[in-house]
């Protein structure tokens, strides 16, 4: 992929650059997004009766099998170009952040030392009354075990549907969102709060925002540069622009 002169040079000149992704960068491992008319996940199941604790409480059996569903796929996925070249990219800048929204762990698999999960991992538990920290039994059914302190149910250490996100998280993404000369928006529909106010801090705290997305998001317009395309294709741009 040609990426445009400016955009290379903007990368060249960065001693911080902050990276915010979302499914779309996941999606070519195979794994859905959530808005996609089609494919996404949020288009085949109703996340109201998913992804709340409202719905935990309601039929935790059938939030669990879901969660068990979609962990079976994570599991099974492989990182990509995309997730690989970032993870390289690391040691080129002084000052790296990487922020995720996805919850699928492919960023670590690929060699990413640090990431910042803002909506928890599909691969970690806790409990539900008091989010102890948990692993699965060896045993496990179709349900969800119980906390081996307290006795109640476990989840995955997902943020749901009006739940707040992990406060420490959040706080290391400001920091990197503010402190950043280029701000890298990828595969992220740019609609979901706190996630999507990151680009816009970074554009206020007077970074340059690169977008990369297969389609225009609210993002676009605000983008110093758009790259139209896919994440993988782009991010080994990207390095091989750095490294050239
Ligand atoms: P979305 O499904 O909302 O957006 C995915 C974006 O990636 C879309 O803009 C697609 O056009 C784009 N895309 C798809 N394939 C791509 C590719 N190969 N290369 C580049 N771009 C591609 O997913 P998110 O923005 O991550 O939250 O969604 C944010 C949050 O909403 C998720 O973390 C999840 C969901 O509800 C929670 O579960 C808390």
């Amino acid at each position: 992929m040609k990426l445009p002169p400016g955009l290379v040079a903007e990368l060249r000149s960065a001693r911080a650059l902050t990276v915010l992704t979302g499914a779309g960068i996941s999606a070519e491992s195979g794994l859905s997004t959530f808005r996609d008319a089609k494919s996404g996940l949020w288009s085949r199941f109703r996340p109201e009766e998913l992804a709340t604790p409202e719905a935990f409480r309601r039929d935790p059996a059938l939030v669990w099998r879901w969660y068990s569903w979609r962990r079976a796929q994570v599991e099974h996925a492989l990182p990509n170009a995309g997730h690989v070249a970032l993870a390289r990219m690391e040691s080129r800048f002084e000052r790296f952040a990487l922020i995720t929204q996805n919850v699928d762990g492919l960023h670590s698999a690929a060699g990413s030392r640090e990431v910042i999960e803002l909506h928890g991992s599909l691969r970690r538990f806790k409990c539900f009354a008091h989010g102890h920290p948990a692993a699965l039994p060896a045993d496990l059914g179709d349900g969800p075990p119980a906390c081996a302190l307290c006795g109640s149910l476990l989840r995955p250490d997902v943020v749901w549907f009006g739940e707040k996100l992990n406060e420490d998280a959040l706080a290391r993404a400001e920091t990197a969102t503010r402190c950043c000369d280029v701000f890298l928006s990828i595969g992220t529909s740019a609609m979901v709060h706190p996630a999507a106010r990151l680009p816009v801090e970074a554009l206020a705290a007077g970074a340059a925002l690169i977008e990369v997305n297969r389609d225009p998001t609210p993002l676009t317009g605000r983008a110093a540069w758009s790259v139209r395309g896919s994440a993988g294709m782009a991010l080994e741009a990207m390095l091989a622009a750095l490294d050239g």
